[in-house]
């Protein structure tokens, strides 16, 4: 059985987790697989309403088992915090695996994170400030900790202790900033190595194994594929891996096990934190999108930057990674207005182009072209089948499948679990 793939295909926070936890359900597995605590995937269900940030959305379905793997940046402290509040609201898992290939978000990661940030002056990326950039720095250097050095805690202790003198030297000399405590980070990281030991396995190996016996696995993205480090608007990216490729990596498996790749497509388009986004509304229009689709940063508390759809840069996102279907999320969101946009060009220079370009001072200068389509001026709340959506939304829906060149399995028209349309099985192994 091939393992389905669901990432979002716009900047992040696409709904994606609304859409995981629907699917996860029916899965023997449920594996983030990029990102770490800088996601905030928002889960509305019997319990309340979630916002995980590194802990897999499908935590909450019994017999589901959620895992961490390689291409996770794993926050210690963080995941210790998120598990310990899950658990008061409900969700206690019985197993909860966390790859040793994954490597550590420690606290000078964090203060790092805010000492690049400042000094970028006015190029700043606008990051989460959650240490990811450094993380991966330091994996990509080959210095980085990883969570399966917590199995030997003598060992761990001594890496702690240097990387933390060496993390002081950068804070001190290059930022003129106060160092760490280092005693009290090592005796913290000691502690935390405790708690975290019983969750490490190899979780690429066991998701091989449940592979080849046949079960289902969810591989969950964070961020999204226009965030991607190689494919995404650089600078103005996160450091991992956002997209399909990113969890075949992850992961440890052939890219020729990969089946359905479900692409989050918000029906509009948010961006927070900096860089180009040729469809962004200013005024009125964009505090209408903030206010009426809650915008707000599931995991900083930002106002999310609003816009039209831009299916330039949506397609993209699926040229590069492939899709089996489509989930369009927040279709409500638009229920009032009296028309519609979608981007399908944009001018750069005078000149008019229908692909992404991969410099981000040249994304800026695009100017969108728009495709005008009637509003619905209805509400699609009590949507829940095809049917039942106003002929307007039907054609808006039917005209991002066109342009994207997949088709729609899931609509979304609210928060809730079964605000949702299914047009599709969107777990059908093409
Ligand atoms: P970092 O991942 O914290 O380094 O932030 C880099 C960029 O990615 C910033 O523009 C962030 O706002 C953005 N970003 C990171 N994680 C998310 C997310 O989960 N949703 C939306 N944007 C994100």
């Amino acid at each position: 059985m091939p393992a389905a793939v669901i990432l979002g295909g716009h900047w992040g926070d696409e709904g994606k987790g609304k859409v995981i936890d629907l699917l996860a359900e029916r899965c023997a597995y449920n594996v983030r697989y990029s990102g770490g605590s800088n996601a905030g995937h928002t889960v509305v269900n019997e319990h309340g309403t979630f916002a995980f940030h590194q802990v897999p959305c499908g935590i909450f379905h019994p017999g589901v088992i959620p895992m961490l793997a390689a291409g996770v940046v794993v926050d210690p402290e963080a995941l210790l915090a998120e598990l310990a509040e899950l658990e008061c609201r409900g969700a206690r898992p019985e197993r909860f695996y966390v790859s040793e290939r994954a490597h550590l978000v420690l606290p000078y990661h964090r203060l790092l994170d805010g000492y690049l940030e400042a000094q970028r002056n006015e190029l700043r990326l606008g990051t989460t400030g959650k240490g990811i950039g450094p993380a991966y720095s330091d994996k990509a250097a080959r210095d980085g900790l990883r969570v399966g050095d917590m199995l030997d805690p003598v060992r761990f202790v001594q890496l702690v202790r240097r990387r933390t003198e060496i993390a002081n030297q950068y804070i001190t000399a290059v930022y003129g900033g106060e160092p760490m405590d280092v005693d009290a980070l090592v005796r913290q990281c000691a502690e935390w190595a405790t708690l975290i030991a019983p969750m490490v396995c190899d979780v690429e190996r066991e998701i091989r194994a449940a592979l080849c016996r046949g079960q289902l696995v969810v591989l969950e993205g964070a961020q999204g594929a226009l965030l991607d480090i190689d494919a995404g608007s650089y600078p103005f990216v996160t450091s991992s891996s956002s997209g399909v490729a990113g969890a075949c990596a992850s992961l440890g498996i052939p890219v020729g096990e990969v089946g359905p790749i479900v692409v989050a497509l918000h029906a509009y388009m948010t961006r927070v934190g900096e860089g180009p986004f040729p469809t962004e509304l200013e005024g009125e229009a964009g505090q209408y999108l903030l206010r009426v689709g809650n915008e707000f940063g599931a995991t900083t508390g930002r106002p999310r930057r609003c816009g039209w759809f831009d299916a330039v840069a949506s397609r993209y996102s699926l040229d590069v990674n492939g899709a089996t279907s489509l989930a369009v999320t927040k279709l409500d969101v638009l229920d009032h207005l009296g028309h519609v946009r979608i981007c399908v060009a944009y001018e750069i220079d005078g000149k008019r182009v229908r692909y992404l370009p991969s410099r981000a001072d040249v994304l800026a200068r695009a100017l969108p072209v728009f495709e005008d389509m009637p509003g619905w001026k209805q509400s699609t709340h009590d949507a829940r089948r095809w049917e039942e959506l106003p002929s307007a939304a039907q054609a808006y829906i039917r005209r991002i499948e066109e342009l994207m060149g997949a088709p729609v399995s899931i609509v979304s028209v609210g928060p809730a679990r079964d605000q949702t349309l299914v047009l599709r099985d969107p777990l059908a192994v093409p």
